[in-house]
């Protein structure tokens, strides 16, 4: 790593590192999209630790949930990119109520990303994981009447539209965006129906799979979201917002 790199990452790294942390989310029924690696793992131990119920989903590989031994932890297979898994899910929350969903799965789709190469096939799969499938949650949701205080949907800065500069990514961005116009209108139905908020935050650059190179640890994203959280700020209703609750362009 050059000295540059070192600098970024040493003043990104203060810059979100968690401070004044009082984390206040204690004894609730919650759901974690994406729970086996990164940032849903890293909420899924925090949350836990609270003395939360989590009720964990993974797509096909539970290795590292299956390695924690808390019985307030329920693992549900959920591959998000076909409607036929929904139906486990629905069925493992059916006797529970949840009260907090933090939707952590996505994908960056193909690694290249040439317009000349774009297939439906590919373009529908990174929409399916990173943004359709929230509205087959949320109908579930509704539709078993759970008292849903809160939905934290993790967007990414790569779905402001006004900050592209580079269409790198381009399918990333588009289900980023599609997630952020979904964040807005399910604020407007939540706040209607359940008095409950609905907020997307950007974790920043985070270590974890789908970016090994990332500054922040996911451990310390993870403490920065709950603590937004806890501070029960009904003004983030519908925002699209940083780790340091600024609001990022749409
Ligand atoms: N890391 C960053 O710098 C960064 C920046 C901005 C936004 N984000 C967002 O943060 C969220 C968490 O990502 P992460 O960085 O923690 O990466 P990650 O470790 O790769 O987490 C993504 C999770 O989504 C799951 N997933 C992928 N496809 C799925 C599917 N079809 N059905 C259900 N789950 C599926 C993955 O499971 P498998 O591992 O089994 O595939 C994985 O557990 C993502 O929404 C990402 O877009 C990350």
């Amino acid at each position: 790593m050059g000295l540059r790199t070192k600098l970024r990452k040493f003043f990104y790294r203060k810059k979100f590192q968690p401070k004044n942390i009082n984390l206040e989310i204690y004894n609730q029924n919650i759901l974690i999209t994406g729970a086996n690696s990164g940032l849903g793992l890293a909420l899924t131990n925090e949350l836990l630790k609270l003395n939360n119920k989590v009720y964990a989903t993974f797509k096909k590989n539970n290795d590292n949930l299956s390695k924690i031994n808390n019985e307030n932890l329920i693992l549900i297979k959920c591959d998000q990119s076909s409607d036929q898994e929904f139906k486990k899910l629905e069925d493992n929350i059916l006797s529970t109520k949840l009260n907090l969903i933090f939707n952590c799965a996505g994908i960056l789709g193909p690694s290249v990303q040439n317009i000349k190469e774009f297939t439906f096939e590919e373009m529908n799969n990174v929409m399916m994981v990173n943004s359709y499938s929230i509205l087959e949650i949320i109908k579930i949701i509704l539709n078993q009447n759970h008292p849903l205080q809160a939905l934290v949907n993790i967007s990414s800065e790569g779905g402001s539209i006004g900050l592209n500069d580079d269409a790198l990514y381009y399918m990333y961005r588009t289900s980023k965006s599609s997630l952020n116009s979904i964040t807005k209108s399910l604020s407007i139905i939540l706040q209607k129906e359940k008095k409950g908020i609905c907020f997307a935050v950007d974790p920043g650059n985070m270590k974890s799979g789908m970016n090994p190179g990332g500054f922040l640890e996911a451990s310390d994203c993870a403490k920065n979201i709950l603590q937004i959280l806890s501070e029960n700020d009904h003004s983030l209703n519908g925002k699209f917002i940083d780790l340091l609750k600024k609001e990022i362009p749409w």
